[in-house]
């Protein structure tokens, strides 16, 4: 298993993720996307978008802004109850998450405990600042909105802040989208967007970062409707691992099991088990091993203030199984605080019941560069070339592959019909050229950028109209007419 130090370095190297301003001593908790990277998250947010929006008649987009006024969170309950608890070194003034501090230190997860809790924790085992060996002073909370000011005049303008998490803003759209949208319950509102957390200690690389990604559906259901008409058997046989609460709380391991069966012992609601079967699924198809996947239920005590009950799916990482994707039952949570607050109704009139009813909501969340971390570093492998040395082979899958399709004339006298079977193919498929280099020199580069099929065009080409398409994963060759070849690597890619 690679570290996520030396995995950073890596995506640096191949042109993935730069640290941002780099040039000026970069910043913690920031990072740039380079010409690779770039590819690669735009086509996630891609596949997600056309899988949960694009391919479904019961949910619409949004597009919200990034900054919204003080009002919004205060009644989202983000000003009083989105912090994180700080432990302060007393000699060299360092800051400490200090939930963080107490699992490095005592390899004991403390999530959602109280500061008083954590302050006796760390007074029983006398912890010390990591950095000094200082004493630590009493936590005190953090909150974790960013405050932007609005304006010239910072005394009377509006407080606005830069967003926490996508949702809020699918929230304040809910009524405009009700009422313009023609949406009929049960339905969803998703979005992709930026989302900004001043976290005390950004790390593990693009895991915990202060701006980041996020892909969020707000799906609203009848709050009396228990029943999931989209369940089917799919979603049903989907078997997993599984954290359960009860295992967590009693020190037990994480178990195999079936979504019918944590239906069937109400762990789960039907709804809430459709989403997470969806997303779960997503991961999946485009190429997580599902041996590195697992879900997660919260325990009582780590619930966010939202939440009636949450269920994360996480990645095994070099540096523990760790979130990816939460999915919390918010119930009546957030339209009931917006309606109080605005003071307009977020009922909905249902024509066939005749009833007037505020959803519940499910809330599938995932992050854009979390998911990006996750599929990076599960196609990340090495193996041996012809002289033994240990190469990378980066087996993205095709549809999420910054290129789909390198074209390599075998030596530069065969350019010209190298760039004619370039020109073929690149309005279908991501394609890039390669003339540098032996043969073997530009496979390699391939594989390193996850490229899933190379075509070569040899001295046989003139002569039968055919190329070899090499396959990245088992370096295997085939030949193929370039009249057919359009077909062959779609029925390939798809
Ligand atoms: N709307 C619900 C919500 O924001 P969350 O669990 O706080 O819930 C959802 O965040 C997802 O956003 C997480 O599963 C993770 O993928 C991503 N995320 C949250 N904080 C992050 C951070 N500091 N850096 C990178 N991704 C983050």
């Amino acid at each position: 298993m690679i570290s996520i130090e030396d995995f950073a370095i890596f995506a640096k190297k191949k042109a993935f993720v730069y640290p941002s301003t780099e040039i000026y001593g970069g910043m913690a908790g920031f990072f740039d996307y380079g010409p690779l990277g770039v590819e690669l998250k735009n086509n996630i947010k891609n596949n997600w978008w056309h899988s949960f929006v694009k391919n479904r008649e019961d949910t619409v987009g949004i597009d919200g802004s990034i900054i919204s006024s003080q009002k919004v969170w205060e009644a989202s309950g983000h000003m009083n109850s989105f912090f994180d608890m700080l432990s302060e070194c007393e000699k060299c003034k360092k800051n400490h998450r200090a939930d963080h501090l107490i699992e490095d230190s005592l390899k004991l997860s403390v999530e959602g405990l109280e500061s008083d809790a954590l302050d006796k924790i760390i007074v029983d085992n006398k912890l010390k600042c990591p950095n000094c060996e200082g004493n630590l002073n009493k936590i005190k909370k953090f909150n974790l909105m960013f405050p932007v000011s609005l304006g010239a005049d910072e005394k009377t303008g509006q407080k606005a802040f830069l967003r926490g998490e996508t949702a809020q803003l699918i929230f304040v759209a809910y009524k405009s989208v009700v009422d313009t949208a023609r949406v009929k319950i049960p339905f969803g509102i998703a979005q992709i967007g930026k989302a900004f957390r001043n976290e005390i200690s950004p790390r593990n690389f693009l895991f915990r970062t202060r701006e980041f990604g996020q892909m969020e559906i707000e799906y609203f259901v009848h709050p009396e409707e228990k029943k999931c008409s989209l369940l089917d058997k799919s979603h049903l046989d989907l078997e997993f691992l599984f954290f359960s609460k009860e295992n967590q709380e009693k020190n037990k391991e994480q178990t195999k099991v079936k979504l019918k069966d944590i239906i069937k012992n109400k762990i789960l609601g039907e709804w809430h088990a459709y989403w997470l079967a969806e997303s779960y699924l997503w991961y999946v198809n485009l190429g997580i091993r599902s041996e590195n996947l697992r879900i997660r239920e919260h325990t009582s005590d780590e619930l966010s203030f939202y939440s009636t009950g949450t269920f994360d799916i996480d990645y095994n990482f070099p540096f523990g199984w760790k979130e990816i994707y939460g999915n919390a039952n918010r119930g009546q949570y957030d339209l009931t605080q917006h309606q109080k607050h605005s003071g307009k109704s977020m009922e909905i009139f249902d024509e066939e019941t005749r009833t007037r009813f505020i959803p519940r909501v499910i809330e599938p969340s995932f992050g854009v560069d979390r998911a990006f971390l996750s599929f990076l570093y599960d196609a990340y492998s090495t193996r041996k070339d012809e002289k033994g040395k240990e190469v990378v082979v980066l087996k993205l899958h095709p549809k999420i592959a910054p290129m789909q399709i390198a074209v390599f004339p075998l030596v530069n006298k065969l350019q010209d019909k190298a760039r004619v079977v370039f020109s073929e193919i690149k309005s279908c498929f991501t394609t890039t050229y390669d003339k540098s280099g032996s043969i073997g020199r530009r496979y390699a580069r391939a594989d390193e950028q996850g490229i899933p099929y190379c075509i070569t065009i040899d001295f046989d080409s003139l002569e039968d109209h055919s190329v070899t398409i090499r396959e990245r994963d088992s370096a295997k060759q085939h030949r193929v007419k370039i009249s057919e070849l359009k077909n062959e690597l779609f029925k390939l890619i798809n």
